[in-house]
């Protein structure tokens, strides 16, 4: 066999993936397997290359987009670079005209062009149009791999995926050697799965010297990424694309007088017992779904042009299509009646798929946040923001993980505006006022700052990405909080003292929940008592249902005693849950809510805890946990709770007063006047 550099010279022509295998097979002097195997490796970047130069046949950019007014800056900074930050407006091209530029410096060839999405309808729709772009059919030179769904083949240059995608992907190839470009794609979402690729990626970096990284992001917060990926040389460049391809017009229309704004209705839902003085359970809502119909009439006077709704939850979808089934929507008549489909996470990627079927008339879309970013939907001509989402939060004081729906930040309502004004001019409503819009926060706060550390340290170490404290975060997490972490997960028995990963921890960071609601899961599967647990496991992560308003509290205690179980409250939520569950099965929607007011239960909060009770149970039944009948088990429900919440016990010092175990110095602790143990 020749000497090391000629080897050298055929390893560069090979696929990146193959040079690990060939270089042992060199050291080991195998020269038969060698040649055989370099020729194929170098047969299959030879056919790559082929596929690269038919693609380009055809291929032509759209001149009108501003990622394309800037092509050769942008080619010749990831030529010289090996990482660059591209930020732009939503709409200029970034998405689907990287990997087009990538392609053509002659990348993708001796390994995969990877191109991160945060959500799979977006890796998917994404893959579409680069294919179609491209003229070649999805799945072969442009594919996408998404959970439960593939079309890649082996030839395929550019594949599109969830970050969650290449986090598992991770697991199995450490430094990414089927890449040879990686795109982070929306990478401001700063969601744990983008934060923990940005730290590999910093760490794949300085180990392999053949690879490029592209991040995007929305115009902000560009230097961050910048300053993480810098060098000796200085920081990473920036790329800002200059301008948008269509004007996109906002209009705030607030709620009128007397009606409530949406976000003040939010803080309403999200109001801590005793509620706002004054405030009526359940009179709220009404006004906001005219404020909601008002807003898609102004639209659909205008002309008949699709129109994208954001709305928080999966509930709030289904009774907004309710709602505006039975509404008069102008244009609309016996024959041309405006259609109206759900967009959610939960749903497969076929029924997602179908916001994007060519329809004859107009077209409602109502989606969760999984619409906000990366979509374009050709016939969306409008957008309606209500502003708000559900944005998962760690509470310290209640030391769980919560689910509240809160105003978005204003990088998130651009997102949302951005989804419209994309094949033509497009017009963004916001349900609420301009003061309010710009009170809100520049950005949402990054998910590694909202979530327990815990379950950032489980998943760390589920991954073997070593220790936490060395692990190189964009926002490494404080020390304090780390120590924190550990101390819970010691407590769930999650890890050991050498702070190994125990089966349970395994166990539990297989459960996408807070580690201290999963570990009572788990603990429930053992005491036959899941369903109970998966009840009260989702009134923790939201607030108390009940509504205690400062003028009415003595009706409100009134009603909430048919609640009340004289021996735990635990199971006095397992009486309101049946109770809410009855109205139900008989009432419609707004008897519901009505019943619910005068009960002195929040609607929306009962909603929320359905919301969540769905989510947690379709985890539980992934994770193939075993389910039984009820019983209601006093000793087994409590057992079950204790595990996850050890820290939460305390002792009765004096007669009412009581003080947490453990001696954490937390103060006095006191029963809550509506429990059923209260001055007992
Ligand atoms: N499926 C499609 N059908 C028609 N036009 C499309 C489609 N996908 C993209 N386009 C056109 O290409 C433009 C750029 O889309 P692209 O997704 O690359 O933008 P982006 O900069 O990534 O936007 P965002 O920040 O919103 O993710 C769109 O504004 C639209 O004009
Ligand atoms: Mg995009």
């Amino acid at each position: 066999m020749s000497a090391f550099p000629q080897f050298q010279k055929q390893l560069d022509r090979c696929m990146i993936a193959d040079r690990n295998r060939l270089r042992s097979l060199f050291n080991a002097q195998k020269w038969d397997v060698l040649q055989a195997e370099l020729e194929q490796s170098q047969n299959r970047a030879d056919q790559r290359r082929q596929t690269v130069s038919a693609l380009f046949g055809h291929s032509a950019y759209d001149s009108g987009l501003p990622v394309v007014q800037q092509i050769d800056e942008i080619a010749k900074q990831i030529r010289e670079h090996r990482v660059v930050v591209v930020c732009g407006e939503t709409g200029s091209g970034k998405s689907t005209q990287l990997p087009k530029i990538c392609l053509e410096l002659g990348l993708g060839i001796h390994g995969t062009i990877g191109h991160t999405q945060p959500r799979r309808i977006a890796a998917r729709s994404v893959a579409a149009r680069i294919a179609e772009e491209l003229h070649s059919p999805l799945g072969q030179a442009v594919g996408y791999k998404v959970r439960f769904a593939e079309e890649t083949s082996p030839n395929t240059l550019v594949k599109l995926m969830t970050d969650g995608i290449l986090l598992a992907e991770s697991q199995t190839d450490k430094f990414f050697n089927q890449y040879e470009v990686i795109i982070i794609d929306e990478a401001h979402e700063r969601s744990l799965n983008i934060d923990f690729l940005l730290g590999m990626m910093k760490r794949t970096l300085q180990e392999r010297r053949d690879l490029k990284l592209i991040i995007t992001s929305a115009t902000i917060d560009a230097k961050r990424f910048a300053d993480h990926f810098g060098t000796t040389k200085g920081p990473a460049p920036i790329i800002e694309i200059a301008g948008r391809t269509y004007p996109i017009e906002i209009r705030y229309r607030p709620g009128t007088a007397g009606i409530l704004p949406a976000t003040d209705s939010v803080l309403l839902m999200a109001g801590k017992m005793p509620a706002i003085p004054g405030a009526v359970p359940g009179d709220d809502e009404i006004d906001e779904e005219t404020h909601l119909l008002n807003a898609v009439d102004e639209l659909a006077r205008m002309d008949r042009g699709d129109i994208l709704i954001f709305m928080p939850t999966e509930r709030d979808i289904f009774e907004t299509a309710k709602l505006l089934k039975h509404h008069k929507i102008p244009g609309d008549d016996s024959v041309r009646k405006t259609e109206i489909l759900p967009l959610y996470a939960r749903l497969t990627v076929a029924e997602q798929l179908k916001i994007f079927k060519p329809h004859t008339y107009r077209r409602i879309v109502i989606a969760t946040n999984v619409a906000e970013s990366s979509l374009t939907v050709p016939g969306i001509k409008y957008v309606i923001d209500p502003g708000t989402a559900r944005i998962s939060r760690y509470s310290a004081r209640s030391k769980t993980q919560r689910l509240p729906i809160e105003p978005i930040s204003r990088a998130s309502a651009d997102q949302r505006a951005g989804r419209c004004g994309r094949v033509g001019p497009g017009i963004c409503i916001r349900l609420f006022s301009q003061e309010d819009f710009e009170a809100r926060d520049r950005y949402t706060t990054p998910e590694i700052q909202r979530t327990n550390l815990a379950s950032v340290i489980l998943q760390t170490k589920a991954m073997r990405l070593g220790a936490i404290e060395t692990f190189p975060f964009l926002d490494p997490p404080r020390s304090p909080a780390i120590q924190d972490g550990y101390k819970t997960l010691f407590e769930l028995g999650a890890i050991d003292s050498d702070q190994n990963l125990t089966d349970i921890g395994w166990k539990l960071s297989k459960l996408p929940v807070d580690p201290r609601i999963g570990r009572m899961i788990l603990a429930a599967e053992k005491e036959g008592c899941v369903r109970e647990i998966l009840i009260i496991g989702a009134v923790l992560e939201i607030q108390d249902p009940r509504e205690r308003p400062h003028d009415k509290q003595e009706k409100a205690d009134a009603a909430h005693r048919q609640f009340l179980d004289p021996d735990s409250d635990f199971l006095g939520y397992l009486k309101i849950w049946d109770f809410y569950q009855g109205l139900k099965e008989n009432l419609s929607q707004s008897k519901l809510r009505k019943a619910c007011a005068q009960n002195f239960l929040s609607y929306n909060r009962m909603k929320e805890w359905s919301d969540i009770h769905v989510q947690l149970m379709q985890l539980v039944r992934e994770a193939k946990l075993h389910f039984q009948p009820r019983k209601d088990d006093y000793g087994a429900i409590h057992r079950s709770i204790l595990t996850g919440f050890l820290s939460g016990i305390a002792n009765c010092s004096e007669r009412f007063d009581y003080t947490v175990a453990g001696g954490t110095g937390q103060g006095k602790f006191y029963i809550w006047p509506g429990s059923g143990l209260f001055g007992r």
